[in-house]
């Protein structure tokens, strides 16, 4: 049996944060207007409130204005095909982002091709996914992005290695499969991307160098899943019911944390791993938005 080492994705988030407020410091300095992020945020799904609550506060952190429109779940096509026009044409706005999921009535992908690509720091627009696909400048996804990052600097090397990848969504497992394979400096993994659909899972899973979870069910991955030795990261959080807890719940991954942490030599905790990234991922395509990193202004 081995321990494995935690993946402390706070302490790596803490570490950018405070490189991209530098960044943001520097350019106040210079009588540069600080980087703008505005969110739109469509009736009051609990999960999106505290989603665009903790983007908020992480960009007070760093120094980025962050806006939230917010609209009321009745909002029509029409009205929020309005405010994204107006965001879209506002130049204090740097980049802004459409928070998911949207009330039945509203189809997100008509919405997400509406986001002019220079703005859709979120990189969920056609043209961001198939620059990502083509090696080219562009916003990439803030989880795919910010599982890279962790890997990165937590010395991970990935060029060579098996990834397995469980879970084909379009935010989060398919452009991870992109990027991780992708012939650049941080790539060139050999990926397996697996979905519900895959047969014999666990036969593919116990090949994994590295096992990525973004499955989106709770304690998914079990250790029997898991090659020893293997470094796994876990992107799902979910909220599980657990009454000998204060709070009457308690966070899990897909992972099963108890049981595969003595089966992987690296493993990513939740909370703590991958969540952070996320946030941390969209400040820095809102810095880079800003400085015309991507996209240069007209
Ligand atoms: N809903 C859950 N995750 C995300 C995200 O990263 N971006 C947006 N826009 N909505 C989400």
């Amino acid at each position: 049996m081995t321990t494995s080492k935690l993946i402390d994705g706070k302490a790596v988030a803490e570490t950018i944060k405070k490189e991209i407020a530098e960044e943001v410091a520097a350019m106040i300095d210079a009588d540069l207007k600080a980087p703008h992020l505005a969110a739109i945020l469509v009736g009051n799904d609990p999960a999106s409130e505290t989603y665009v609550a903790s983007k908020e506060k992480a960009c007070h952190a760093v120094g980025i204005t962050s806006t939230t429109y917010r609209l009321p779940g009745s909002t029509t096509e029409k009205e929020l095909n309005q405010v994204i026009d107006f965001l879209n044409q506002d130049d204090d706005v740097d980049g802004f982002i459409l928070q998911l999921p949207l009330p039945k009535h509203l189809n997100a992908d008509h919405f997400i091709e509406r986001i002019h690509p220079s703005k859709d720091v979120d990189g969920f627009h056609p043209v961001n996914i198939g620059r990502m696909q083509l090696g080219l400048p562009c916003y990439l996804p803030a989880t795919p992005y910010g599982v890279v990052e962790l890997l990165k600097r937590s010395k991970v090397a990935v060029a060579g290695k098996h990834c397995v990848v469980v879970g084909r969504s379009n935010i989060v497992g398919t452009p991870l499969s992109i990027l991780l394979s992708r012939k650049s400096e941080f790539g060139n993994a050999t990926v397996t991307l697996c979905h519900s659909r895959t047969a014999n899972l666990k036969s593919l899973t116990l090949q994994a160098d590295i096992l990525i979870a973004a499955i989106g069910q709770a304690d998914f991955i079990q250790a029997d899943m898991v090659k020893p030795g293997a470094v796994v990261i876990d992107v799902g959080i979910h909220r599980l019911s657990d009454t000998s807890k204060e709070k009457g719940y308690r966070l899990a991954g897909d992972v099963n944390f108890e049981q595969v942490k003595s089966v992987a030599s690296y493993i990513t905790p939740v909370p703590g791993g991958v969540g952070p990234m996320t946030i941390v991922s969209l400040l820095q395509n809102t810095l880079s938005a800003s400085q015309n990193r991507v996209y240069s202004k007209p």
